[in-house]
Parts: structure tokens; C-alpha cells; sequence
């Protein structure tokens, strides 16, 4: 258990809404002050303890990404808890929620337990493991969710694909709301996006490409908010791509249904033209979609019908990313570039404050996972990101820590970076040497 105080921040914990000049101190593991003296901000962390500065820049809680693929167990060319978790810390998350459709996918309590323990043997940043709905992820039959519970699952996904008849999410979100955890939804109706390769519209009819229409996600998101409105279960609508599907989240929160959603930064930076050059690093699914709805996007983010931003983090090889547009793949890495993205994106244009965003990295998808985590709260863990708002940086996959290189971003010049990334009370990502005092 490690501490550590930071002096000279601008310090942002989500519930208080702004930020104030102060300082931050973990002893043993916790958070043990956040205030604005620094003489007590040094007792609470304990003699002997670590005293860095920020250097005026932006302290929040660790951030937290809810949606990462890792790989590992089965395609660790690709990525491995490892390197997954240390290429989060890179990019300024603490806590990362990782996907089940690993090979073979994580159905049962063993893989749940294994995903745990290469975890916290990496020692980066905490891995949370999610279990499948269904077993093998084949969507027939239910999974043990309740056996996966035990083991530490902090939630069930079959994402990748949708769980595939309305009668099997009924019982899986009857199972998941007594064993108190959601259920995250990929949402798209295979019957419309079999064979699509990209958003379905001008765009798709130019280059000759099978589409997906938006309708396939707004269809699914309206049966999963019926049966979590039938069930009273949680749901929670993973990367949001269509100002459609945003309409039906946002009816069913206004009458209380339990439906939550996030967004991927890819869906909130980039729209359909981008694949005029039919590059497999653009694939994704859900597709890029058209503006209207990229803009959709980053008004229900601001406007809080949106709650999160998570990265989808998909490493795929370069070999088969560099196959033809219809062969390639899905997926794109974001662990290291989201927070730049989302900066430069919704900060830099004035359309969100940092106050405003960070809840979406931080204390909203801990809410949803009821981690206890997120906030700036003595006693509860010590996970802390320094941001520098304003760093100008030049995105660089050669120089990334994640194993795969497929980042739609290369090149990029973004506004805004993790310098300082805090596990525990440990630093396990420092990039200008401020352990060191330089
Ligand atoms: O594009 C995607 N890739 N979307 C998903 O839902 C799964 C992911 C993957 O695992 O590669």
C-alpha cells in the first residue's frame, strides 16, 4: 500500500462540479484529504510520503473506462491484460471493465477469477472483469451468471454481438437485477447489419459498400428499454452511434426506466466520410455514422442523456486490418488517445467545461458498474489522473503501449494528455518525470 501527496493542483472531484486550487493525499492505499492546505494535505498522507507537484494542472479521480477488449485469454498477439492495462494508464485510466469475447469467452467463474488475477499481477491499473449473458457466447442459453457474480463479474455483455430474442434478455435482466448488476447491450439487429460493412447512406451507395442502417441499433435499443421497463433489470446501452437510438434512451429515462448509455470517442471525432479511401482502420461496429448523428452524439453527452464515454478499445492485427475493406476486422484501439480526443472534441469547442466532462470518465460509470471509485472521497481508493488541459501533442501509434497499432487517429495533433496516472497510491505512468521532481 503506497502514499503519496500532490501539492498545486487544480483539484475536480465530480461532486462538487468546479474545481479549486489545493492539494490531494493518499496514505496507505485511500484517500486520505483533498483539500486546500497543504500542511495538512502532508500530515494526512504520513511522514515520509511522497510530495509531487501538479504544477497548477487538472487533478481528478483515476478515470475509469467501462468498455476495453484485452484479448487475452486466446489472442494475445493482439493485446494481453498487460500490455491492456499499461496502455491505460498511458492514457490516464485507473480502472479499466473488460469485454468477454475473448477466446474462449468469459462465461464461468474461472475465467472471471483468471481475469482478476493477471490483472492485479500486471499491476497497472485495476482490471474489472465482465462475464458473457449467454453461454459461450453463443446466445442460446444463459450463462452462470450468478457462479460469475461470485467470482467478481461487475456486469454482463454478450458485446460484439446482441443478445438475440427479447425473451432471453428478459430473464437475463431479471437474472442480473437480483445479483444487482447490469447487463450492457451491443445493439444491433443482426438482421439488418448481416453482411453491412459501414454506415448505410450516400456515403455507402458512393463506394459500393453494404450497409447498416441506423435503424438496426434504434430497433434494439427500444426492445432492451421495453424489457428492462418490464423487469425493472438495468440496462445499459453500449456505444451509442444514432441521434435515433439517442431519442428512445432519452424517452425511457424521462419515465424512469433503468437504461444508461455510453459513447466512443470515434463516434463522437469521426463521421462515414472518412472511409472515402476505404481503409479498414475505420471499421467499426457500430459504424461511423453521418454528422447528424456524430453531432447527436455530443449533445446527449453534454446534455447528460449520454452518461459515459468509454473507448470500445478493440486491437486487432495489422495483417488483417490491412485485408480488403469487407474482410477486415472490426474494432479500433482508444486507450491511449480517448481523453485527448474527447479534450479536444467537446473542451477545446467550448461545448462541454472539464467540470462538465469528467463526471463521463469518472463517477458516472463507476455509479453504473457501483464501484466505489471515481470520486475524491477519504477512505476510497487512492486513483488519481493529473491532466494537462492545454499539452498540444502529436498522436504517435509507434509510440503507444497497447500491442496493436489500429488507431484511426495517427496523426492527429490533440489538445490535452495524461501526464501523471496514480494506482493506489503508487504512480504507475509519469510521463515529464514529476516523481522525480523534474
Ligand atoms: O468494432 C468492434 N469491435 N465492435 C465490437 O463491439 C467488438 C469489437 C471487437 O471485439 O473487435
Amino acid at each position: 500500500m503506497s502514499s503519496l501527496v500532490l501539492h498545486n493542483a487544480q483539484v475536480l472531484d465530480p461532486g462538487e462540479g468546479k474545481c479549486f486550487s489545493g492539494s490531494v493525499a493518499v496514505r496507505e492505499g485511500l484517500i486520505s484529504y483533498f483539500g486546500e492546505s497543504r500542511a495538512e494535505a502532508a500530515a494526512a498522507a504520513g511522514s515520509g510520503a511522497p510530495e509531487l507537484d501538479a504544477g497548477g494542472l487538472l487533478l481528478t479521480p483515476g478515470l475509469i473506462d467501462m468498455h476495453v477488449h484485452l484479448r487475452e485469454p486466446g489472442n494475445e498477439a493482439e493485446e494481453t491484460i498487460a500490455s491492456g492495462s499499461l496502455a491505460a494508464v498511458a492514457g490516464g485510466f485507473t480502472s479499466i471493465v473488460a469485454m468477454a469475447n475473448t477466446d474462449p469467452p468469459v462465461d464461468d467463474e474461472s475465467g472471471i477469477t483468471f481475469v482478476r488475477r493477471e490483472g492485479s499481477r500486471a499491476g497497472y491499473a485495476n482490471v474489472f472483469p465482465v462475464g458473457t449473458v449467454t453461454a459461450g457466447r453463443e446466445g442460446r442459453e444463459l450463462a452462470e451468471m450468478a457462479q460469475m457474480a461470485r467470482g467478481g463479474a461487475v456486469a454482463y455483455s454478450d458485446d460484439g454481438s446482441t443478445v438475440p430474442t427479447a425473451g432471453l434478455l428478459r430473464r437475463a435482466l431479471s437474472y442480473a437485477r437480483m445479483l444487482g448488476k447490469p447487463i450492457l447491450e451491443h445493439c444491433e439487429d443482426p438482421s439488418l447489419a448481416a453482411g453491412g460493412t459501414m454506415n448505410e447512406g450516400r456515403m455507402s451507395t458512393r463506394l459500393g459498400l453494404n450497409g447498416i442502417p441506423c435503424e438496426s441499433e434504434e430497433i434494439v435499443v427500444a426492445r432492451d428499454v421495453a424489457m428492462a421497463r418490464l423487469t425493472g433489470g438495468h440496462v445499459h446501452i453500449q456505444h451509442v452511434s444514432t441521434a435515433k437510438a439517442i431519442e428512445v434512451i432519452r424517452r425511457a429515462k424521462s419515465e424512469g426506466v433503468l437504461v444508461t448509455a455510453e459513447v466512443a470517442p470515434h463516434h463522437l471525432a469521426l463521421t462515414s466520410e472518412v472511409l472515402r479511401d476505404y481503409d479498414p482502420v475505420y471499421k467499426v461496429s457500430p459504424p461511423l455514422r453521418g454528422r447528424d448523428d456524430v453531432l447527436a452524439c455530443r449533445r446527449a453527452l453534454a446534455d447528460g442523456v449520454i452518461d459515459a464515454v468509454a473507448s470500445d478499445h478493440a486491437p486487432h492485427l495489422q495483417g488483417e486490418k490491412e485485408l480488403e475493406f469487407a474482410a477486415a476486422p472490426a474494432g479500433m484501439i482508444g486507450l491511449e488517445t480517448t481523453l485527448g480526443v474527447v479534450s479536444t472534441v467537446l473542451v477545446k469547442t467550448g461545448l462541454m467545461s472539464w467540470p462538465e466532462l469528467i463526471p463521463a470518465l469518472t463517477s458516472r460509470p463507476a455509479g453504473i458498474l457501483k464501484l466505489q471509485l471515481g470520486r475524491l472521497i477519504p477512505g476510497w481508493p487512492g486513483d488519481l489522473t493529473l491532466i494537462d488541459p492545454e499539452r498540444d501533442w502529436l498522436v504517435e501509434v509507434g509510440e503507444f503501449r497497447s500491442r496493436s497499432r489500429n488507431c484511426p487517429f495517427q496523426g492527429w495533433r490533440l489538445t490535452g494528455r495524461a501526464v501523471l496516472t496514480v494506482v493506489g497510491g503508487r504512480v504507475v505512468f509519469d510521463l515529464d518525470g514529476r516523481r522525480a521532481g523534474r
